[in-house]
């Protein structure tokens, strides 16, 4: 089979994040930071040198606030509804966000009474600078954005957004879903106050895995509170980090299958410009020589990360997400992506999207079927 739905989570893996997770069952098993003996020092190992390896990869200073969490939406959940939030504040966002961005924005809205400017993102620079700053306003609190669309994998200038967001002294929260394990990312050197990304999809780690990065001295509350290891005799949540912000036994398999993933992630040789960038302008380029066939997001000259969104004109995406399954044994996804709001943008909303995303694990060889396979659908849809 080809499997094309890389950006919801990617597969396979680098064998090393198989055979790691099965170790640490197999011969660790112990609860990290919950006891003395040996195998729990050794999960706390497993554990800490995580932390320090996704901090040097992501240039976040301090190790201890490398947050674990299940996956993008907890880390983002934590970072937006952390913030000491009072009714009047202002948030900036874009109109590419997923859900797990956009609805805490708007659980916080309605909680708070907070209110949020939405800036579209078009592909130019000047303009979307301009309407960032044009959106700030005195209590603005937060400018919160993905890296990249999930929907078109159109790349968001965050660097331009970190500059306004620095100036006027406002936290920004980068969501690198779409990033992380693509694009090199340093938080200290791009100004990024918090970094929250998942392990599952471009770092190619497991599911049950993601990460929220703080710089500096941020202050977040924790959405959840329990039992932390150390600090037991108080009734209150510790302050220490990273204790505070993680409650109850973390996922050590999950988080050793990360650490292989970040390893295997730094040995990468082609990290600047990555195979698959070269893959996905082939499957583009291919795509957009189809008669019939529309492709949303940026155009060929432009940055995008692995992933092309397409329609086959005037037919619904989830069907021919389905006839590639069925006919082709091609896996890509279709509908809205958890993104309504870039379809809002797009104006795809009644049509959906078929979203094709790689990894490097693809090859030429399957974009060429792919291609191929979208031709003939196209041409049979055509003929009726
Ligand atoms: C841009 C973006 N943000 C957040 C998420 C949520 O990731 P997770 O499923 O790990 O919570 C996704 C998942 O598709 C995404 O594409």
């Amino acid at each position: 089979m080809i499997y094309f739905d890389q950006a919801a989570s990617s597969f396979p893996k680098p064998p090393r994040v198989g055979k790691e997770m099965a170790e640490v069952i197999n011969s660790v098993g112990a609860n990290p930071g919950r006891g003395g003996h040996a195998l729990a020092r050794k999960a706390a190992e497993i554990i800490n040198q995580t932390r320090v390896k996704a901090s040097k990869l992501f240039g976040c200073s301090n190790p201890k606030r490398a947050l674990f969490y299940p996956n993008a939406t907890v880390a983002l959940n934590q970072a937006i509804k952390g913030l000491s939030w009072q009714e009047g504040d202002h948030i900036v966002t874009t109109s590419f966000e997923h859900n797990s961005i956009r609805r805490p924005l708007e659980y916080i809205k309605q909680k708070y009474d907070v209110s949020i400017s939405f800036i579209q993102w078009n592909g130019n620079i000047e303009t979307f600078m301009n309407d960032i700053n044009e959106s700030i306003q005195l209590n603005t609190k937060l400018i919160t954005m993905t890296h990249a669309s999930n929907v078109t994998g159109a790349l968001i200038p965050i660097e331009e957004a970190t500059k306004v967001a620095k100036e006027n002294d406002i936290l920004i929260l980068v969501d690198a879903s779409q990033t992380a394990g693509h694009l090199p990312i340093n938080m200290k050197e791009q100004g990024i106050n918090m970094l929250a990304f998942p392990g599952h999809k471009g770092l190619l780690g497991p599911q049950g895995t993601g990460m929220l990065l703080v710089e500096g001295n941020i202050d977040l509350e924790p959405i959840h509170h329990g039992g932390t290891g150390a600090f037991s005799e108080s009734p209150d949540q510790p302050e220490q980090w990273p204790e505070r912000m993680e409650s109850g036994t973390l996922n050590t398999p999950g988080i050793a299958g990360l650490y292989a993933a970040l390893c295997a992630y730094e040995e990468r040789e082609d990290k600047n410009v990555p195979r698959e960038t070269f893959l996905i302008n082939r499957l583009y380029e291919g795509l957009t020589e189809i008669p019939g066939i529309i492709c949303y997001g940026p155009s060929s000259n432009e940055t995008r990360m692995p992933i092309v969104a397409f329609n086959v004109k005037n037919v619904d995406s989830q069907e021919i997400a389905m006839i590639l399954d069925t006919h082709y044994d091609i896996a890509v996804r279709a509908g809205l992506h958890c993104s309504p709001l870039s379809h809002e943008t797009l104006k795809t909303t009644d049509q959906g999207v078929v979203r094709a995303s790689l990894s490097r694990y693809n090859t030429e060889k399957e974009v060429e079927v792919f291609i191929q396979a979208v031709k003939e659908i196209t041409a049979a849809y055509h003929e009726l």
